[in-house]
This record gives C-alpha cells, sequence and structure tokens, in this order.
C-alpha cells in the first residue's frame, strides 16, 4: 500500500510551522441552512436544479477544487434532504445544524463551533450561488493570502444589482467600509453598483472574533455575516476587496427569476469553456451544454441543442441543430446526430449516424451503422431498461422499432417500418422486414404476406396494387 506515505507527506506540508512558505490550512464553510422563501417549489432551496444539477452539487464543485482541508456545510431548513444528499454527494462535508436559522452570521458562528480547533484560512460560500466557479475561489483566495487579510470578500458590479449586499468604500481610500442589504439601504446606498457575492475568505481568528457578538438591529432582525465584516474594518483589521473574474455572474438564487439568470449565466461560461477548447459551437446563445461534458476540439454543436452532464462527444462529431443529449450518451469519432433525436446512455460508434426523429436509449450503436429517420429503441417495458445492440455497418430502415433487449448484427438491415420484437436478435448480414419482423426470405415465400419490408398495407391491397401497376407496365 503506497497511500499512506502520501498522505502523510501532504499532511506534513499543509501544518508546517508559520513563517516558512507552506500555505496554511484552508477550511471550507458552505451556508445552506436558509429557507428561501421566495422560491417557488418544495424542498430546500440548495438543493433546487440549476443547469443539470442542484445548486449545491456546483458549490461542491467549485470548493473542492480548493481541496480543503475542513468543509463544514451549515444546514437546517429542510436538512432531512439535505444532510442525505450530502452523505450520497459529498464525501469530507461535515454537516452542522442552525437552528433556529438566525440569519448567515449566526450560521457561521455555528459553523466555527465545529472548526473550534481550526487555525488558518476560511472560506464562506453561500450555498445558493450555483454559477460560482474554482474560478472565482482561487483568486479570492489567492489575494486573501497575498494581503495577508483578515477578510477579503468577493465582489460583482451590476448596474443594478436588486436585492443584494452593497459594498460600501471609503471614498478617498477605496476601502471597504460596510455591507449594506438592500433591505436596510438608503436611496444613495442602494444606487451602488458593487454588490457582495456571498463569497469571502477569512482568517481562522478574525472570523471567530467578528461573529462571536453581532447586532440584531436590522430589517430582518438576524445576524448578518456581512456585519462581521463591516465589524472588521471598523476594529482596524485588514479588509479587502476582490473582483470576481466575471462581473456579471455569481448573483445570488433567491426567486425563480435569479434561477434562469444563474442557469444562463453558469451556461455562458460553460459553452466560452468549449469554445476557447476548441469545439464549434456555432450558436453560443442557443446552446446548452451542462457541466462535466467532454467534447473534442472541432467537433461541431449546432444551434439549439442540449447537451447533459456526463455525455462525451468525440473529434469530428455533429450534433443537432434540435437534438438532445442526456448523461451517458458517448460519440466516437465522426458519429452524427441530427434534428430530433434524443440519445441516452448509448454509445455511437465512430461515423455511425442517427440524423432524423430518433430515440436512442440504453443502447450500442456499431461503427457506420445508419439509423433511419424515426427509429425508436423500445427500452422501457414498464418495469425495467433493457439494452439494445447495433452492430457495425447495419442499416436500420425508417420507422423501425426495436424492442429492447434486441440484438441487430453487424451488417443486418431492417425494412422500413419493421417491428423487430425482443430477443428476436438479427443475425449480422440478414435483412429483416414486417411486423412482427421476419427474414426478408420467409417474407417472400409464397403466401407469406407482403413481399417486402414495407409492413403497413394489407397483403391482398398490395398484391392488387403491384399487379396493377404491373399491367399497366406491360401495356404501355
Ligand atoms: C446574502 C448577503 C448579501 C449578498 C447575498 C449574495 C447577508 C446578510 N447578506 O444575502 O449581502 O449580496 O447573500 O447572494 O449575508 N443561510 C443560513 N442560515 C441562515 C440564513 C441564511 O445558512 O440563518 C444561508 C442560506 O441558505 C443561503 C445563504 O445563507 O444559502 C444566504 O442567505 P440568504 O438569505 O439567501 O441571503 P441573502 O439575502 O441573499
Ligand atoms: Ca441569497
Amino acid at each position: 500500500m503506497s497511500a499512506p506515505p502520501r498522505t502523510n507527506a501532504a499532511m506534513k506540508s499543509r501544518t508546517n510551522a508559520p513563517g516558512d512558505s507552506a500555505p496554511s490550512r484552508l477550511a471550507v464553510i458552505v451556508l445552506a441552512a436558509g429557507r428561501g422563501t421566495r422560491l417557488p417549489g418544495a424542498g430546500p432551496k440548495v438543493l433546487v436544479e440549476c443547469l443539470g444539477y442542484p445548486m449545491l452539487e456546483h458549490v461542491r464543485r467549485a470548493t473542492s477544487a480548493l481541496t480543503p482541508d475542513e468543509t463544514v456545510i451549515v444546514v437546517g431548513h429542510g436538512r432531512e434532504l439535505v444532510v442525505p444528499w450530502l452523505q450520497k454527494h459529498w464525501a469530507g462535508a461535515r454537516a452542522v445544524v442552525q437552528e433556529p436559522q438566525h440569519g448567515t452570521g449566526h450560521a457561521a458562528r455555528v459553523a466555527m463551533t465545529a472548526l473550534s480547533r481550526f487555525e488558518g484560512d476560511v472560506v464562506v460560500v453561500c450555498g445558493d450561488v450555483p454559477q460560482v466557479q474554482p474560478e472565482d475561489l482561487r483568486p479570492l483566495l489567492d489575494a486573501h493570502r497575498r494581503h495577508h487579510a483578515d477578510a477579503t470578500v468577493l465582489v460583482g458590479t451590476a448596474a443594478d444589482p436588486g436585492r443584494l449586499g452593497r459594498i460600501v468604500r471609503e471614498p478617498s481610500t477605496g476601502r471597504l467600509v460596510r455591507i449594506v442589504e438592500a433591505k436596510d439601504a438608503s436611496p444613495e446606498v442602494l444606487a451602488l453598483r458593487e454588490y457582495n457575492t456571498g463569497v469571502y475568505a477569512f482568517r481562522s481568528g478574525a472570523l471567530r472574533r467578528a461573529v462571536a457578538d453581532l447586532p440584531r438591529a436590522n430589517a430582518a432582525g438576524e445576524e448578518y455575516l456581512t456585519d462581521a465584516v463591516g465589524f472588521l474594518a471598523a476594529s482596524g483589521s485588514r479588509v479587502e476587496v476582490e473582483r470576481a473574474a466575471d462581473g456579471a455572474a455569481l448573483l445570488g438564487v433567491n426567486t425563480a427569476a435569479d434561477l434562469a439568470t444563474a442557469a444562463v449565466g453558469l451556461r455562458r461560461r460553460i459553452v466560452a469553456r468549449h469554445l476557447a477548447a476548441g469545439v464549434v459551437v456555432v450558436d453560443p446563445e442557443h446552446t446548452v451544454i451542462e457541466p462535466d461534458v467532454e467534447i473534442a476540439p472541432g467537433a461541431r454543436i449546432l444551434p439549439f441543442s442540449y447537451v447533459g452532464h456526463g455525455c462525451r462527444i468525440g473529434p469530428e462529431c455533429v450534433v443537432g441543430p434540435f437534438a438532445h443529449l442526456r448523461g451517458g450518451t458517448v460519440l466516437e469519432r465522426g458519429a452524427q446526430i441530427g434534428n430530433f433525436v434524443e440519445v441516452k446512455a448509448t454509445t455511437v460508434g465512430a461515423g455511425a449516424k442517427a440524423k432524423h426523429l430518433t430515440y436512442l436509449g440504453d443502447a450500442d450503436v456499431g461503427a457506420d451503422a445508419n439509423i433511419g429517420c424515426g427509429t425508436v429503441t423500445a427500452n422501457y417495458d414498464g418495469k425495467q431498461k433493457h439494452r439494445t445492440a447495433i452492430g457495425a455497418g447495419a442499416h436500420i430502415g425508417s420507422g423501425t422499432i426495436l424492442v429492447a433487449p434486441v440484438t441487430v448484427g453487424a451488417g443486418a438491415r431492417t425494412g422500413a417500418n419493421a417491428v423487430v420484437a425482443a430477443r428476436r436478435d438479427v443475425p449480422a448480414g440478414a435483412t429483416v422486414v414486417g411486423v412482427p419482423a421476419r427474414p426478408l426470405e420467409d417474407a417472400r415465400k409464397p403466401g407469406a404476406g407482403a413481399p417486402t419490408g414495407a409492413a403497413a398495407p394489407a397483403p391482398a391491397a398490395k398484391g392488387k396494387a403491384r399487379s396493377g401497376k404491373a399491367a399497366g407496365k406491360g401495356r404501355s
């Protein structure tokens, strides 16, 4: 076992005595006890979904990138749902209960009781800031350490920061004086454009001191964490302000409109990242890509496509317009997914195509297979999901329904409108037609009914039409 020595070495480098160059220890506190009364829908606010994940998951990703030594999540309202979520999705996080919830300052005080022996830097993040990214937190922490600050506030700028806390600076020095909540603000303060993102870095000792005795003399009757920052500024501690890299981002989510704004902001940041990596996103404003999507440079994502988290898109692939790729979709080199095609938990082999009006769920599609317009993998029998395998070079005729579990062999063909029944696998190279699908040779035998793959017309009608046509041809 090689893990223990490595762990020891890592711990040693983090616990070095002050004065040497090793970074100080780091704790992260996430405030997630609030009610979110203005956000409609059942359940705690921090578990509300934003672009494919609960808000807390976005916060988990961003804060985990800092590799903190300690992570404390303050829970309260809805904790019967939040705590199990944490246990399942956030290894290493400790939940601390704040009951009742007397405000963000009170929440931070409760968190510090769980960190009573901790010495180092503390990053505090509100749980309702789903747009937060590692690239927001890293510069905040770096600036905080570089300035040897007691507190550093991450701020954004907006023409109208709405309900967010305003940053009040001393005009001559530009230093932060205090943060004023919108509901406590005068018109002059409300007109300020700089707002508190709800993300802070503190020195543990300073935070402990600042939250020890906060007033509740405000509009909400709560202990404000923002007052802790004001307290430190007033008592001569070093308080710094760090501007968020993406000024408009990092709006806390309180209302349904905020949630939409956050999702749009997050979406833009994700698309921008793919563009920077060389992915061709034809219309960034009309493309949704959730977090955790891998797209090879040069792949093309056409407008109005939705790519869910966990998808992988290989080089030279084309997706859309109007395609929906859901979790577990893998497109290998040069695969093409066209309009009104939904793909879920499916691997589409190199060069394979499904260009129109198709559902591929729980399937494996071989290289260069062609999936005709209107193909459906019927993957659900009402109780369970089943898989469909489509071999390399297979040619699935338009309107085919493949009832899973079923395999279509390499190079096999299905006629238009064929319904391939469950477990009636199609051998490699074979052609099946009709409803239920059977080998083309059988369908052609005398008395076997429709002689072609077109399943729809009754045999008699079909026969008549054919012979009529043939007769007509013969006469002309
Ligand atoms: C807070 C800030 C505000 C900032 C904004 C950014 C305060 C007083 N105000 O306002 O300056 O612009 O965030 O989004 O801090 N929470 C608890 N326990 C509580 C109360 C809240 O854990 O008792 C949690 C909530 O779950 C939430 C976060 O703290 O995740 C922020 O609380 P919220 O009530 O949304 O604060 P805002 O009014 O948005
Ligand atoms: Ca908020």
